[in-house]
């Protein structure tokens, strides 16, 4: 383990956000403030982000967006994306999120430990095997069942961490997945310090399972804050009975305004200014899609989709969750009442929350000056100025 890393320091709760390699980040939106991946912004997010004195910027990993007015459709290649923000940072923790499938694991293995070093042990790996067929028929692949999809992953971070730490004899590797003759390194550094923290947000149980294994930090969405502390509990005595501690980190969206009243107000105005077309496509990819449900609402008959089966109102919480945050816990309301939901993900098990913001430069001095001193007044966290550099 990384004694540096920032998700290991001493704060209590550690806090990151998500996502903002994206266009859009975790906002299907067409509004004129919405989130734009560019170079100048991702490298002034991560400046400021390290400023303010967060742990951890998680992106994440797309080949093809959602469509519509381009959500999440352009943005960083996020192993590109860690090396370029190293040097406008210097304490923050940076990670790439991998697909498995489209990576020789020789290749990530040794443009991952160079980016360690060049990070001095503040990376990380967030492992995916990828969900989305279009994107691994752009590769010219196609992905495994998703059990065998874990399979191919446990070999590939096995031949990772050979390249993060061999220096001494070539040695051959014959999995199903993979045969490699003589792996050394003969170019480029091993990993700083020990390896990478690894993360990964699986959701099925033969996910979980390769995550107990194999990585620091789950990451998890509660379903409610009530069920949090029973869904932390299962995920963390299921990577023990594994023989392994595993931390969960919560993913959310914040909407924070000075109130709640104009947290939820622009909550509104963000789903009237839905990019409708992203938000149809990523419910359809995820098997949620009813076009029928106004019909239904009318009490027309039902479509066969999965979405079909929630009611009106539960197929329009679904949508609203998906357009602002991707699916993530919406944190919405006063800087009182972001900072009591992550108190109560802190209470309920949870290491940290990762969270995407509409706008995540605009939005991030609120966070900084009014939430994050109601945390460290709850001794979750430290201030700013009291961390140490890695
Ligand atoms: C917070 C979070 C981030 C994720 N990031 C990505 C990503 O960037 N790219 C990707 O292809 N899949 C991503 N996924 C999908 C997961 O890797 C995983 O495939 C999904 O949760 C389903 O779990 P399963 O593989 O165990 O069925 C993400 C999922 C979550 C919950």
């Amino acid at each position: 383990m990384k004694t540096n890393h920032p998700l290991f320091s001493d704060h209590r709760f550690k806090l990151g956000m998500f996502c903002s390699n994206l266009d859009g980040g975790l906002s299907a939106n067409v509004l004129p403030e919405r989130w734009k991946a560019n170079w100048d912004n991702c490298i002034e997010l991560a400046r400021r982000s390290d400023e303010a004195g967060l742990d951890v910027l998680v992106p994440a990993s797309r080949w093809i967006g959602f469509g519509g007015a381009g959500y999440q459709e352009e943005g960083m290649e996020s192993l590109i994306w860690a090396a370029a923000l190293a040097h406008a940072t210097e304490r923050i923790a940076l990670f790439s999120t991998v697909h498995v499938p489209m990576f020789h694991p020789i290749l990530a293995g040794k443009q991952m430990a160079a980016i360690d070093q060049l990070l001095r042990g503040r990376y990380g790996l967030n492992i995916v095997c990828g969900w989305n067929q279009r994107e691994a028929a752009m590769f010219g692949l196609r992905l495994h069942e998703h059990d065998k999809q874990y399979e191919q992953a446990q070999e590939w971070i096995d031949i990772v961490r050979s390249v993060w730490r061999r220096d001494g004899v070539p040695k051959d590797f014959e999995g199903t997945y993979y045969k490699l003759e003589q792996i050394h390194r003969v170019q480029g550094p091993a990993a700083y310090d020990g390896d990478p923290v690894i993360v990964n947000a699986a959701f099925s149980p033969r996910g979980r399972e390769f995550a107990a294994k194999n990585c620091d930090f789950l990451l998890s969405s509660p379903s409610t804050l009530e069920s949090a502390r029973d869904e932390v509990t299962a995920i963390k005595d299921n990577a023990q009975a594994l023989g392994h501690d595993t931390g969960v980190l919560s993913t959310c969206h914040i909407i924070c305004r000075p109130t709640r009243a104009e947290a939820e107000e622009y909550r509104q105005h963000v789903l009237e200014n839905a990019d409708n077309e992203a938000a149809d496509n990523e419910l359809e990819l995820m098997g949620l899609f009813n076009p029928r449900v106004n019909e239904r609402g009318a009490g027309l008959g039902a479509s066969e989709t999965a979405g079909a089966k929630l009611t009106p109102e539960q197929y329009a919480e679904v949508r609203g969750r998906v357009i602002t945050g991707h699916h993530s816990f919406p944190l919405v309301g006063s800087p009182d009442d972001v900072a009591d939901g992550l108190v109560r993900m802190a209470e309920a098990g949870y290491s940290g929350a990762v969270f995407g913001l509409t706008n995540y430069l605009d939005e991030l001095p609120l966070i900084r000056d009014e939430v994050l001193p109601r945390l460290e007044a709850k001794g979750l966290r430290e201030p700013a100025d009291a961390l140490v550099s890695a």
